[in-house]
């Protein structure tokens, strides 16, 4: 039977269209039988509509609409009429009207799904990944999805409004090392060569800024072989962004620009720029964290003024060293018990402190298993520095600064969590964390490494101590942080390849591991590199807290597990025998 196109959508219907006669299309949502009259809600994109089966009104399309069963693809003609008073469905934008039916075709029909079309379901994540297109019917992730598109929209109008051209940078390219693992493609003409996805089109956008682009973004696929977290894909989107003839500021406004956008349009809210800062050693003493959730007003206080002529001895090495004491108050916390306070310890040993140092404070006085170790001058400079009250705990952890910090950065948002500090409403805190490290040691292998990218320029005043004193080197670096989330990194570039050389050296890269890695790069710079630097937002991560997701798997259309597979096309899968010939691989 043939059918008419549609003449509205399933979210469209309003009282004002009533005595119009319409054709729709979608799918069977719900189907109540009231035994004379049928029900049926039909769902598309755009909403749902009630859709009414009397026998009176048409004998024949009521005993045809007795077959149909939720996920059955339907075309309808019928005629729009206001609902009987008392019938009327506030919850929906079309539920003042419904459609009295004349004519109904089914197009397909469907087996019965494995999980109900509803934003209320508590299946099992991989059921909704192995029947993605189920699951992308749900009204959430149709939603989730349309932002993410609109949020695409958003930036392109921004960028290009700016001066921005977007430019499309190859997918197969050199392996470059860049943090992650990459994932590697055999040539098959050039036996034994690879290529390398790209983890992000780090090193094309600098050479187009050689190339004199000026200003470049991208939404860009990146890959990166990493193990995968709430917030990580294998493969991700970035808006990757570039600029010329810019320092850091130049940059901040660009991207507090769009933010603002992103605010306005998708949560209707005002953001006022420019963002907060924090240093890099601000936001580890504060909050233990470089992405810091602002968001809890826990604040970690730095204690070692306490102790500078302490007698006890764990804290005197750290005071002597060049370890941290940091405190953590919280509040009204002071009746806890000895169970909840060895979980606590155990939570902080699990990330590698000795113990957790806790302390309740009680009227005059702080009641602790180390109290008898610590002066009563230094337990009044405890209760003061941390402004603690009677009634309140304490925490202290003393350590290596960056790893002590951290680990009380972690026992700060446990405690968040535990106090219900960050109501689900609570407004969203987004700040720049600057002055990052220009390196990163590795205790294991017994090396610095460039903490973003071996293309960053150190503060320019930090220069001298790159050969003596690299662990004090700042970068010219910063990241964009919302609600204690990384949305986006990037920095002022090395252009004098001088610096580079000084920077590779730093790294123990040799001249000719340098040529042969980044050759490419560093030859280009040599024909008039402009002073440049650039940012990549994260796009996958800023469109799940837009949405008010918790993991990222939710904005993606078809995502992979958290253990790296794709349940809905089963990949990764084997090959034929062939295909690895013809690439000249054994597996083995
Ligand atoms: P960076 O490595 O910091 O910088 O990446 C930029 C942003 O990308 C997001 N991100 C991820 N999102 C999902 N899954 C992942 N596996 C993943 N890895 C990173 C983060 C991060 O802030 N080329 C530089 C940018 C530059 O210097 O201009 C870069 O890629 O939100």
């Amino acid at each position: 039977m043939s059918f008419r196109y549609r003449t509205h959508n399933c979210g469209e219907l309003r009282e004002k269209n009533v005595g119009e006669h319409v054709v729709l299309n979608g799918w069977v949502d719900t189907r109540r039988d009231l035994g004379g009259i049928i029900f049926i809600e039909m769902r598309d994109r755009y909403g749902i509509m009630q859709v009414v089966f009397e026998p009176t009104f048409n004998e024949a399309a009521h005993h045809q609409a007795k077959d149909l069963r939720n996920e059955f693809v339907i075309a309808i003609e019928g005629t729009v009429r206001k609902r009987p008073a008392g019938t009327e469905n506030p919850a929906l934008p079309t539920g003042l009207v419904d459609v009295m039916i004349d004519k109904l075709i089914i197009l397909n029909e469907a087996k019965t799904p494995p999980f109900p079309i509803k934003d209320e379901t508590d299946v099992n994540e991989d059921i909704r990944l192995k029947y993605r297109y189920l699951d992308l019917r749900r009204p959430r992730m149709q939603h989730n999805l349309m932002m993410r598109h609109k949020m695409y929209i958003l930036t392109r109008e921004y960028f290009d409004r700016n001066n921005f051209i977007e430019v499309e940078t190859p997918v197969l390219m050199k392996s470059t090392p860049e943090g992650a693992r990459d994932f590697l493609v055999p040539s098959r003409v050039h036996k034994g060569k690879f290529f390398a996805l790209p983890q992000s089109p780090q090193q094309y956008k600098q050479i187009l800024m050689v190339s004199g682009m000026d200003r470049y973004f991208q939404i860009v696929k990146c890959f990166r072989d990493e193990d995968l977290r709430a917030d990580r894909q294998l493969e991700f989107t970035q808006i990757d962004v570039e600029m010329s003839f810019v320092d850091q500021e130049n940059i901040f406004e660009v991207v507090e620009g769009l933010m603002k956008i992103f605010y306005k349009e998708i949560w209707n809210k005002e953001l006022s720029i420019p963002l907060p800062r924090l240093t890099f050693d601000e936001a580890m003493e504060k909050y233990g964290s470089d992405k810091p959730d602002l968001r809890c007003s826990l604040e970690m206080v730095n204690l070692n003024h306490v102790f500078l002529n302490t007698s006890f001895k764990v804290f005197q090495d750290q005071v002597k060293g060049k370890g941290v004491i940091t405190g953590l108050l919280a509040p009204g916390c002071g009746d806890y018990t000895r169970n909840q306070l060895d979980v606590l310890t155990d939570f902080v040993k699990k990330l590698g402190a000795g113990g957790l140092i806790w302390m309740r404070v009680k009227e005059n006085d702080l009641e602790a298993p180390i109290a008898k170790f610590l002066s009563d001058e230094e337990k009044k400079n405890i209760v003061s520095t941390l402004n603690a009250k009677p009634g309140d705990l304490l925490f202290i952890l003393s350590g290596p600064r960056l790893k002590a910090l951290s680990i009380m950065g972690s026992l700060r948002l446990e405690m968040a969590k535990r106090l219900n500090l960050i109501q689900p409403d609570a407004d969203p805190k987004l700040l720049w964390v600057t002055d990052f490290p220009l390196f990163e040691w590795d205790d294991e292998t017994k090396r610095y490494y460039a903490m973003h990218h071996p293309f960053t320029s150190p503060r320019l005043e930090d220069v001298e101590f790159m050969d003596t004193d690299p662990g004090r080197v700042k970068a010219r670096a910063y990241d964009l942080v919302l609600n204690g989330s990384e949305i986006a990194g990037g920095s002022i570039r090395i252009h004098n390849s001088e610096l580079q050389s000084k920077m590779f050296k730093a790294l123990g890269i040799s001249d000719e591991e340098a040529e042969h890695k980044f050759g490419f790069l560093t030859n280009a710079f040599k024909y008039g590199a402009p002073p440049h630097g650039g940012i990549a937002f994260g796009f996958d991560r800023m469109a799940m807290i837009f949405a008010g997701e918790s993991s990222i798997r939710e904005v993606i259309a078809f995502p992979k597990t958290a253990s790296a597979v794709s349940l809905m096309d089963d990949s990764p899968s084997t090959v034929p025998e062939e295909a690895l010939k013809d690439l000249h691989i054994k597996i083995c």
